[in-house]
C-alpha cells in the first residue's frame, strides 16, 4: 500500500482529540465493552484500548458473528478468554446473544461489586462504556441492548460532550455515546482487512486491487467458495479471477469490454454481504 493512498480519514488531529475524550470517559466508568468485527478480530481491535482502559472490568463482543465462519468465532472466543478477557460473540443487528450480556458484565465486574459491598455500598450502578472503531456495530449493539431507548448513530470522534446514561435494568448504566477508537495499521494485510469490513476507506487501495486481495483471501482461507458463488474456475492468479467474475456477472461495458471495477464492487458487495458464505479473514493465534 503506497502511503499516498493511505487515506483513512483519521488525521494525528483527530486521534488526539479522540483519545483525550476518551480519556476523560473512562474516569466515569467500571466497564468497557468493546466491540469487535468477528471477521476480523484482530484488525478490527486498537491495541491502545489496553492501556486506556486499563483497571477496568473488560467486554470483548465479538460481532457480526453471523458473517463470521462459526468454527473460528469459538476459536476466537477461546483466544480472548484465555487472554483473560470476557468475551462473546453476538449478532447486534438481529438481537442474537445480547441477552447474555448481563450475565457477564456481573461476572466481569465481580470485584467491583465485592469492594463496594464490603465498603457499604450497595446496588451502585455498574457504568459502562461501548468502543470501537468505526463500523464494527457500536451503535446498532447500543440500541439492542438497551431496547428501546435510542442512541444517536454516526462517527464522531470520541463522545459528545453533553454526556448522557442509559439505564440498563436495576444496575447498569451505559453512556450513550459509543466511543470510537482509530483504526490502526502498521501492517498492510491489516490495512487491507479494515478496508474489506468497511472501517477504513475502500480508497486506500484501487478498487480492482482490493478485490484481488479478497480473492486471494478467500482462495486461501475458503476455497472453493468463489466457484460455488460464480461458478468460475478458482485455479489461476487474482486479476485472472477477477475477469472470470466479471465474465460471469456480465459486467461489460462499450464494445464488450470488461468492467473490472463493476465486478470488483460486486465482490465486496457479496463479501460485505455474507453472501459468499460466513468467513473470517485472519487465522486465530495459537
Ligand atoms: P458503528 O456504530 O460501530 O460505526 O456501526 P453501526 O452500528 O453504525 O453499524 C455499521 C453497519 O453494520 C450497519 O449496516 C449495521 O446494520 C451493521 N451491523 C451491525 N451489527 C451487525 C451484525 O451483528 N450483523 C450484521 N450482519 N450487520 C451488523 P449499514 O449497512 O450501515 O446499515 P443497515 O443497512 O444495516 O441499516
Amino acid at each position: 500500500m503506497s502511503e499516498e493512498k493511505m487515506n483513512v480519514n483519521w488525521y494525528p488531529g483527530h486521534m488526539t482529540k479522540a483519545k483525550r475524550m476518551m480519556q476523560e470517559n473512562m474516569v466515569l466508568i467500571d466497564l468497557v465493552i468493546e466491540v469487535l468485527d468477528a471477521r476480523t478480530p484482530q484488525a478490527s481491535r486498537n491495541p491502545d484500548i489496553d492501556e486506556l482502559a486499563k483497571n477496568k472490568s473488560r467486554i470483548v463482543l465479538l460481532n457480526k458473528s453471523d458473517l463470521a465462519d462459526p468454527r473460528e468465532n469459538k476459536k476466537w472466543m477461546e483466544y480472548f478468554e484465555a487472554q483473560g478477557a470476557h468475551a462473546l460473540e453476538i449478532n447486534a443487528k438481529a438481537g442474537a446473544g445480547v441477552k447474555n450480556i448481563r450475565g457477564l458484565v456481573e461476572k466481569a465486574c465481580k470485584e467491583k461489586i465485592e469492594r463496594d459491598r464490603k465498603r457499604g455500598i450497595v446496588n451502585r450502578p455498574i457504568r459502562a462504556m461501548v468502543v470501537g472503531i468505526p463500523n464494527v456495530g457500536k451503535s446498532t449493539f447500543i440500541n439492542a441492548f438497551a431496547g428501546k431507548a435510542c442512541t444517536k448513530t454516526g462517527n464522531k470522534p470520541g463522545v459528545t460532550k453533553g454526556k448522557q446514561w442509559i439505564t440498563i435494568g436495576k444496575n447498569l448504566q451505559l453512556l450513550d455515546t459509543p466511543g470510537i477508537l482509530w483504526p490502526k495499521f502498521e501492517d498492510r494485510q491489516v490495512g487491507i482487512n479494515l478496508a474489506l469490513i468497511g472501517s477504513v476507506n475502500d480508497e486506500i487501495l484501487v478498487i480492482e486491487e482490493l478485490a484481488c486481495e479478497l480473492i486471494e483471501s478467500i482462495k486461501k482461507r475458503y476455497p472453493g467458495a468463489l466457484t460455488k458463488r460464480y461458478e468460475i474456475d478458482e485455479d489461476g492468479a487474482a486479476p485472472t479471477l477477477l475477469e472470470r467474475i466479471a465474465e460471469s456477472r456480465k459486467c461489460y461495458g462499450k464494445a464488450e469490454t470488461l468492467l473490472l471495477d463493476k465486478a470488483a464492487n460486486l465482490l465486496l458487495d457479496d463479501f460485505r454481504g455474507g453472501r459468499i458464505g460466513r468467513m473470517t479473514l485472519e487465522e486465530c493465534p495459537k
